[in-house]
């Protein structure tokens, strides 16, 4: 997507380095880091230089091919790879992809096909979720449209998943807008936000606490958030914040659509309640960061004697869900909608596919 006027994908490989651009300094500086070692690779993830399911995946393929180069197992690698974040399932599903890798060249190999495949699979979800913001489309005024955390080109290799059909629109000259929500303690929505305007697409940033009432004054056509993991049956795990905003769309009526790439979806559980969610550090809450002076800055919010708690997810349940956009189109979310999708995930559908 487009970075200061040049097209960048968020991990590419130039020469024989793996790139990213490091997420925690911005939106107030571009940064791009280069992976060298395993460690490197992990710590990226665990400490979300790189975040979003789908690049946590392809940051992970990655980081097994460096492992590989390093000398190290292929063990070794997945088993410290797998141990960087619990929640986003397409971290299993792309060292599960490595497990087959004999050698480096292999590996960088693999971990290139699977980037590849996440473009086509958001360019896919683009195409497919553009016919729902069409069907929104009034025409006195944008469509608008509130989405929650990023789920942009910032959280895969390009494109995004639940910002693609809102990319689509906007180049095929469909007026949209986005209400953009903070995303609070990590503020992914400042990313949404950074990377919405490198794009050219309206948008505002909201306080968490604001969507709902926005919905209710009837200011918000539909909703669109992405997915870290989305069980075989339907339930959303998503950042945090996600459920109250599908509960305040069932209420109003405002439809609910989640961005669910077939790598995100976790064929091997039903209920979002077996869903792991991530506990992450309490400094993430009781500290902002920011500019002062523009200079970056982290100021202590919540003092040192106030007990925090930092869940990192929550789970949509399906009856909250309009309708999942993945890369094969849309569906119902539940059993039977996946299923006509992906019949192969069907117990004893591989035969069918
Ligand atoms: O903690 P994060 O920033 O990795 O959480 C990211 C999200 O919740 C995204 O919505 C999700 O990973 C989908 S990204 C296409």
């Amino acid at each position: 997507m487009i970075v200061e006027g040049t097209w960048r994908r968020a991990i590419e490989v130039s020469g024989t380095d793996v790139v990213v651009l490091d997420q925690t300094a911005l939106p107030h500086a571009v940064r791009w880091l280069t992976l060298r070692t395993l460690a490197d690779a992990a710590r990226a993830i665990r400490d979300m230089q790189i975040r979003g399911a789908p690049l946590i995946g392809a940051t992970a393929a990655y980081g097994v091919a460096i492992a590989l180069r390093e000398g190290r197992s292929l063990a070794e690698a997945c088993e410290t790879l797998a141990a960087t974040r619990p929640t986003a399932v397409n971290l299993r599903w792309a060292l599960a992809r490595m497990r087959d890798c004999r050698d480096a060249d292999a590996a960088f190999a693999t971990a290139a096909q699977i980037c590849e495949d996440d473009v086509a699979c958001c360019e896919a979800i683009g195409r497919h979720g553009l016919a729902l913001i069409e069907r929104a489309a009034a025409r006195d005024r944008p469509v608008r449209i509130l989405t929650h955390c990023n789920a942009g080109w910032l959280a895969t290799v390009d494109w995004g998943t639940a910002l693609a059909p809102i990319y689509r629109a906007h180049d095929a000259g469909i007026p949209v807008e986005v209400w953009v929500d903070e995303t609070r303690p990590r503020n992914q929505g400042l990313l949404t936000a950074w990377e919405l305007a490198q794009h050219g697409v309206p948008h505002t940033v909201i306080a968490d606490n604001a969507g709902g009432h926005l919905m209710q004054r009837g200011q918000v056509d539909a909703c669109i958030v992405g997915t870290d993991r989305t069980t075989a049956a339907g339930d959303v795990c998503n950042k945090i914040g996600t459920y109250l905003k599908a509960l305040a769309a069932h209420d109003t009526g405002v439809a609910f659509y989640v961005a669910a790439p077939s790598p995100s979806i976790d064929w091997t559980i039903a209920r979002g309640a077996d869903i792991p969610i991530e506990e992450r550090a309490a400094a993430e809450v009781r500290r902002i960061t920011g500019l002062h002076g523009g200079e970056p800055a982290e100021l202590d919010l919540v003092g040192a004697a106030t007990p925090v708690a930092n869940p990192a997810f929550d789970v949509t349940p399906a009856r909250l869900v309009t309708a999942l956009i993945t890369e094969r189109g849309t569906c119902a979310a539940s059993p039977a909608g996946l299923r006509a999708l992906f019949p192969e995930q069907a117990p004893g559908g591989a035969d069918r596919a």
